[in-house]
């Protein structure tokens, strides 16, 4: 190599080397003094409003891996650009936020920036919590911090490359956070405010409903429906048209119960959505659902819709391989006369939006996963993913889709089956 070349390599070395520093320098704030004691423990009026926050928030569900105690962190959250464990936000002084003051906490939320002054990843939904009410903020910092303080330093992360750089966070922020203020009249404000307070902000629901851009940012307009591991989130401005329009009343149901008469059942990512809405109190729920119907985009005219349940001929007959299956596996549960169908106003496969919905992900899902059963609710699937292959599923779904909800066949659903089974063991 000539002398030349060399010098100009180490200066461009050089230089990158200075961006970086700077970058570091730029993008790091200030790290926020550790408190000296805990806060005093909060009387229980406060400890009860600062629950109901955290349960809005769904703190719990991804500061909580699998069996693991309750919010120590450490579950790992799949994203496009690899795997982010999320931390521990129990009181632990040494790996929690036991030394954490309310403006170290609040920071957090409103810039995703840690105590210490590192960005923190979006994977954390700071996007939305930054828009809490100052009140809220601190209802939850006093209830976390009553919780039982455990050690469990966070995995590291496995991302790739810049992403692994925390730094290159900045520009992500600079595209997709706008920083929130105490603007929002949380008391006061009307059903559909506070409903909106709720989707918007605690709820983060547009984190899974509206779907991720290249940039990991989340599409605009909001709510059109997004995936989230193997699952169709479905649009959330059209749940009034369709073949199974929903009500108000309907999402009460659903999202407090995880069970909706004439729709289905909370599955896959949902359904711990719906378990921390059932500790919370019916207004705040009943708010979420006014919400929800007021951004209902108007319903297209769309064609006489088809009978609930209209079987094909041969389903009648009982013949073809999926109907077979599905009087085998399916129908002590599923069929209109099973013991389970007289209980709590079972929908009937033909309204689910699972086989409704133009693809089979969510269909696909249900069968491979089931639906795990969790105390106080009457559902529970059991997975079949040990005991039917693709080729089965998809003559479930062929049987499925067009003998019980009488629409045309999805296509490819052997290999959405076997790449889901795939994903899901990762
Ligand atoms: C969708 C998943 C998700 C939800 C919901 C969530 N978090 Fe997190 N949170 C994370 C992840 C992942 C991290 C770690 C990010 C990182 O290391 O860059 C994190 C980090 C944090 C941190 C920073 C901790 C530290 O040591 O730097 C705080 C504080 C926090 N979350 C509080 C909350 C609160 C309060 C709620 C509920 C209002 C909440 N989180 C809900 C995923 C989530
Ligand atoms: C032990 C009972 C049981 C068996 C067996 C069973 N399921 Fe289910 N399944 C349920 C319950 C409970 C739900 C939730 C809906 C409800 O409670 O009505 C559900 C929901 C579903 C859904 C989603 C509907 C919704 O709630 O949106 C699909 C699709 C489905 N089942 C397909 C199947 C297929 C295909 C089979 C056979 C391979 C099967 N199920 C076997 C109990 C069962
Ligand atoms: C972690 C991702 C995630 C979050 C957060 C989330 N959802 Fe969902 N939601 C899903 C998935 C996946 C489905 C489809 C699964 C199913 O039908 O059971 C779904 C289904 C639904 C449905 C049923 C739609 C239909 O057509 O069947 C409604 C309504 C809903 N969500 C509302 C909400 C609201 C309101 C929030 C915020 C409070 C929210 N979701 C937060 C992932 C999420």
């Amino acid at each position: 190599m000539q002398l030349r070349t060399l010098f100009g390599g180490a200066a461009v070395a050089a230089i990158a080397a200075a961006a970086l520093g700077g970058l570091y320098a730029w993008t790091r704030a200030a790290p926020i003094a550790p408190a000296d004691a805990p806060p005093a423990p909060p009387p229980p009026a406060v400890l009860a409003a600062g629950a109901r926050v955290v349960a809005l928030g769904d703190c719990m569900v991804c500061h909580t891996a699998g069996d693991g105690p309750a919010y120590a962190g450490g579950l790992g959250l799949r994203t496009p650009f690899g795997t982010i464990y999320s931390t521990n936000i129990t009181p632990d002084p040494e790996t929690g936020i036991g030394r954490w003051t309310l403006d170290a906490f609040r920071r957090a939320l409103r810039e995703g920036t840690s105590r210490d002054g590192h960005l923190l990843y979006p994977a954390f939904p700071y996007i939305h919590y930054t828009r809490m009410s100052d009140n809220d903020i601190e209802l939850a910092y006093r209830y976390l911090m009553t919780r039982t303080p455990v050690h469990a330093p966070a995995p590291a992360n496995e991302l790739m490359f810049p992403l692994s750089f925390r730094p290159v966070l900045a520009f992500w922020n600079m595209l997709y956070l706008r920083p929130g203020g105490s603007d929002i009249p949380a008391r006061q404000a009307t059903p559909i405010e506070r409903g909106r307070y709720l989707v918007d902000t605690l709820g983060h629901c547009a984190s899974c409903h509206s779907g991720l851009n290249l940039m990991g940012g989340e599409r605009s307009p909001a709510f059109q429906g997004g995936r989230i591991d193997g699952w169709n989130a479905p649009a959330l401005t059209r749940l009034t048209a369709g073949d199974a329009p929903w009500t108000q009343a309907d999402l009460v149901e659903y999202l407090r119960g995880g069970l909706a008469p004439g729709h289905g059942a909370a599955k896959g990512p949902m359904r711990p959505v719906t378990e921390r809405l059932a500790g919370v109190p019916r207004e705040d729920v009943e708010a979420i659902a006014a919400y929800l119907i007021s951004i209902q985009v108007a319903p297209q005219a769309k064609p006489a819709p088809a009978p609930a349940t209209r079987p094909a001929a041969a389903v009648v007959a009982g013949e073809g391989p999926g109907a077979q299956l599905f009087a085998a596996a399916c129908a002590g549960c599923h069929a209109a006369q099973a013991p389970m169908m007289r209980i709590a106003d079972r929908p009937g496969l033909a309204r689910s939006s699972a086989v409704l919905g133009s693809d089979p992900a969510n269909f696909v899902q249900t069968v491979l996963q089931g639906i795990p059963w969790e105390s106080g609710s009457n559902v529970y699937m059991p997975p079949f993913a040990d005991t039917l292959d693709d080729q089965q599923i998809a003559q479930l779904a062929a049987y499925v889709r067009t003998g019980i909800a009488a629409k045309p066949a999805w296509n490819d659903v052997a290999a959405t089956s076997a790449k889901a089974r795939k994903e899901n063991q990762q």
